[in-house]
This record gives C-alpha cells, sequence and structure tokens, in this order.
C-alpha cells in the first residue's frame, strides 16, 4: 500500500505526528511533502488548466511530483493545523491548483479508488471547517472514501499535548488505520460520489467547457464507462 501526505504546514508539531503516525500503523510506504517548502505557489487565475489542458498551468513541473505521488498512491491523507477557523494558506494554495480535477471539470480516474484522510488539530476550536477545507476537494475530486479526524489539542506544539491526550489521540490513528487497511484494493464511491457523478454525465454531454466535454467523451463516461470499475 502506498500513501502520500501532504502537510499544510512546514515543521513537525501535533498536526505532523497524527497524520505520520495513521500513515505508520497503516504500514504503507509513505511520501510526504511539507508546504510551502515542496509547493508554495498561488493560482493565478490563468484558466488554462480549465480551457486548455493541465500542462499549461505555469505551476505544472513545480506540482509533477506531488500529483504523480497522490496519482500512484493508495491513500491520500490531507494535514493542516487550523489557522483562524480554515486550513493554512499554504494548504488552500496547493488545492487551488487541482480545480480542474474536479468532477465538475476533468477528475483523474484513479480518484475514484483510492481513500482518503482529512486531519486537522486545533488550540481549541475550528476543526470542523478546517476538515471542509481539505475533505471537499477530495470528494470533489472523485476520491472514494475519506476518513475526517479533527483533535483540538490545547497546545501550540506536539510537545505541550498531554499525556491523557495522547493516549486518545493514538488510540483514534489506530481506528482509522485499520479501517484503512481492510478496505485497502476493495473500495469503492459511496452513493453522494455516486450520484454526483450521474449528474456530470447528463451534464457533460453538452457541458460549457470544449475540454471537459471532450475529456469525458474520451473516457467513455458520457456513455456506460465508470472510472471506479
Ligand atoms: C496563525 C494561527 C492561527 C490559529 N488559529 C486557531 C484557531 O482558529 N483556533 C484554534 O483553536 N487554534 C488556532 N491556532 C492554534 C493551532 O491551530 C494549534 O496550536 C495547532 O494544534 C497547531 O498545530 P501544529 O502543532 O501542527 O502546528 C492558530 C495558530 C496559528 C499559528
Amino acid at each position: 500500500m502506498k500513501t502520500v501526505i501532504i502537510h499544510g504546514q512546514d515543521h513537525k508539531g501535533s498536526t505532523y505526528h497524527i497524520a505520520h503516525e495513521i500513515a505508520e500503523k497503516t504500514g504503507s510506504d509513505i511520501t510526504e511533502f511539507f508546504l510551502p517548502r515542496d509547493f508554495g505557489e498561488f493560482c493565478i487565475g490563468c484558466t488554462n488548466c480549465f480551457s486548455k489542458n493541465r500542462g499549461a498551468c505555469p505551476h505544472h513541473e513545480k506540482l509533477a511530483p506531488i500529483t504523480q505521488a497522490m496519482d500512484e498512491a493508495d491513500v491520500i491523507i490531507l494535514a493542516s493545523p487550523v489557522y483562524v477557523y480554515h486550513a493554512t494558506g499554504a494548504m488552500k494554495a496547493f488545492l487551488d491548483h487541482y480545480g480542474h480535477r474536479w468532477m465538475v471539470h476533468s477528475p483523474e480516474p484513479s480518484m475514484f479508488r483510492k481513500q482518503g484522510v482529512v486531519i486537522s488539530t486545533a488550540a481549541g476550536a475550528g476543526m470542523r471547517s478546517t476538515n471542509k477545507d481539505m475533505a471537499d476537494s477530495l470528494f470533489f475530486w472523485g476520491v472514494a472514501k475519506t476518513y475526517k479526524y479533527g483533535c483540538a489539542v490545547a497546545a501550540v506544539n506536539w510537545n505541550g499535548v498531554s499525556d491523557k491526550k495522547k493516549a486518545s489521540i493514538h488510540k483514534n490513528t489506530s481506528r482509522i488505520a485499520s479501517a484503512i487497511v481492510k478496505r485497502n484494493g476493495r473500495v469503492k464511491p459511496g452513493l453522494k460520489t455516486k450520484a454526483f457523478f450521474f449528474a456530470m454525465h447528463i451534464f457533460q454531454r453538452k457541458g460549457f467547457n470544449d475540454r471537459d466535454r471532450e475529456y469525458w467523451k474520451e473516457m467513455g463516461w458520457t456513455g456506460r464507462e465508470r472510472p471506479w470499475h
């Protein structure tokens, strides 16, 4: 099993430790990237990725190693500390670069056979909205199953987290890791993803963007083909 972790921060605090613990407990090969160190560009809004192709993004080359690692992974972990109730700016800037992969545009077929995890930690509050920032992208990319784990650590770094809190974290990371291992290799998207995909399969027969319409046709998705088969 292969796991890729995208860390929305460039330091090894509570969020890092939780994300890493889940990946380790699945026993998978881990590839990880730290933002903004490994990718720190902002989307410039040229819309080339939507209207031409993803290679026309001015940041395509810089993003390529992360894109390749995500496409090859069985599990994608997006992790971010809560910054003012949301994911870090680095994580948001990263996710903006994959708008063209949303189901309403041109999703990558392998996503429909992957599992995803979103993780956030806060001193006290904001994990729900932060996890949603990341889970929205996983859902609209087509990721078949996503686990969400938000933890109020009452600390600003891992050393400050109490032993009692760490014991509860270890339990939760074990629970999520064993669910991932159990589903690995036989995960299929749920009803919500299939329903959204079905709506797009009708919509893309006409569509409003030539590139997306062509893509859906080429993939056979406007007909009977489905990316999870
Ligand atoms: C810029 C900034 C904004 C933050 N905003 C929040 C917040 O909205 N709610 C909260 O409970 N904690 C907030 N925190 C605290 C962190 O989310 C918390 O300490 C988190 O566990 C840090 O994770 P890390 O150890 O992985 O860096 C903020 C911290 C920073 C640096």
